[in-house]
């Protein structure tokens, strides 16, 4: 089946005076997966719930394909949801739970007439085939017999996977589908997913508030904040090249360093100055720095992209030593997230486990100069774009 594209065109939905959703434009591809990722209440299941037809936009257009689905009833969206709290039909076998959807539309006006047997057989043989199909991708053939009661948690995930997936829809909608299974369970059934939708083509919109979880999902993902949606690319791009302070510490763990500098000439070219330290520049950053010498700007700094003298790969290129006391060491087993205090500042520095540091050294900082991120510290926003 060919695969539809999906776009949101400048849509907002108001509840009352919450604008859960606030003129939202977003393009998807035909087949793409497309992470929805933000934090609690900035509209995801809004969105997706108006894109399902569940709720009415108050403004915007939702397309499908070519066409506007702002007045098609919701069974005739040809959309497939899968919830948090998919409930499966406690009463009916996993096989019937997963035919009822196809059963439903196949024999719609045929069952009920008992004229029709011939044809109501071959339609129960389509089932049966498709069913049995469907359950073999999802590695449940051997359950079908049983009631959800008698399924774990990640069977009866995959049994809903399986509900939706067998009606063969034009989009997938999954609102946080995993986040009732343990972390293993959870990483397993995300791999399957991810290598099922490819399968699948279909074009899918997963939402979920774990950045982790969208980071590796996603061929994209669109950050959202209070409604606004806040910048949408691939996730080396969202990581890589954030649009804003919010992206920059939304996405990462731990969250990207913001540290307050101001601007200053030093040898005929812009340089921080972050508290008694001065920072030299890379001749990338000085361009976006030229105008704004005396100014103030937030700088961003990846926990992962500061080592101490004795971490730094060789072809980093490093500031010069600041020096910095050590706080507080969260060990992570391979690595320690060190909250370090700098001139009054804190700052994490993700370092190896191998390095030994305790609280209250003193150690060396160093900052890969190539990977500052500059942003405007009225609005948030990259200087770098
Ligand atoms: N039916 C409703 N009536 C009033 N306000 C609502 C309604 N549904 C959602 N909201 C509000 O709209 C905002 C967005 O809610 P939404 O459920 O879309 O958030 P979400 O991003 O899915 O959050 P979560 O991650 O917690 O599921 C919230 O402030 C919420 O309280
Ligand atoms: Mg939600």
């Amino acid at each position: 089946m060919k695969a539809e594209s999906v776009r949101f065109e400048k849509v907002t939905k108001r509840f009352g005076s919450v604008v859960a959703v606030n003129q939202l434009t977003l393009h998807i591809q035909p087949g793409e997966f497309m992470v929805l990722v933000g934090p609690s209440g900035c509209g995801k299941t809004t969105a997706l719930r108006m894109l399902a037809g569940l709720e009415d936009p108050t403004e915007g257009k939702i397309y499908i394909g070519e066409r506007c689905v702002n007045e098609v009833p919701p069974r005739d969206r040809d959309i497939a949801m899968v919830f948090q709290n998919y409930a499966l039909y406690p009463h009916m076998r996993v096989y019937d739970n997963i035919a009822f959807g196809l059963r439903l539309r196949e024999l719609k006006g045929v069952l009920w007439q008992l004229t029709h047997w011939s044809e109501a057989r071959a339609i129960r043989q389509r089932i049966d085939a498709r069913v049995r199909q469907v359950a073999q991708m999802l590695e449940i053939e051997g359950l079908l017999h049983r009631l959800p009661k008698e399924l774990s948690g990640g069977q009866r995930q995959r049994v809903a996977l399986a509900r939706a997936i067998v009606r063969q829809p034009k989009v997938f909608l999954m609102d946080e589908p995993l986040s009732n299974l343990d972390a293993k369970l959870r990483d397993q059934t995300r791999a399957e997913l991810k290598k099922l939708q490819e399968r699948l083509g279909v074009t899918t919109i997963y939402v979920t508030h774990d950045q982790k979880e969208a980071m590796t999902l996603g061929a994209r993902i669109a950050v959202m904040k209070d409604g606004v949606l806040q910048q949408v690319g691939t996730p080396e791009e969202v990581y890589f090249r954030p649009a804003n302070t919010f992206v920059a510490t939304f996405i990462g763990t731990p969250p990207m360093n913001l540290l307050s500098a101001q601007v200053l000439e030093h040898a005929g070219k812009p340089a921080l100055q972050i508290g008694s330290a001065t920072l030299p520049v890379l001749e990338c950053h000085a361009q976006k720095l030229r105008t704004r010498v005396g100014q103030r700007v937030l700088v961003g700094i990846r926990p992962q992209d500061i080592y101490t003298d004795r971490t730094a790969p060789p072809d980093a290129i490093l500031s010069e030593p600041v020096p910095a006391v050590v706080d507080v060491v969260e060990p992570h087993g391979d690595r320690n997230d060190v909250h370090l205090l700098v001139d009054g500042a804190t700052l994490i520095a993700q370092l190896s486990a191998r390095i030994k540091v305790n609280e209250g050294d003193t150690v060396a900082l160093q900052l890969h100069l190539e990977y500052l991120h500059l942003f405007d510290p009225a609005t948030g926003e990259t200087l770098e774009a």
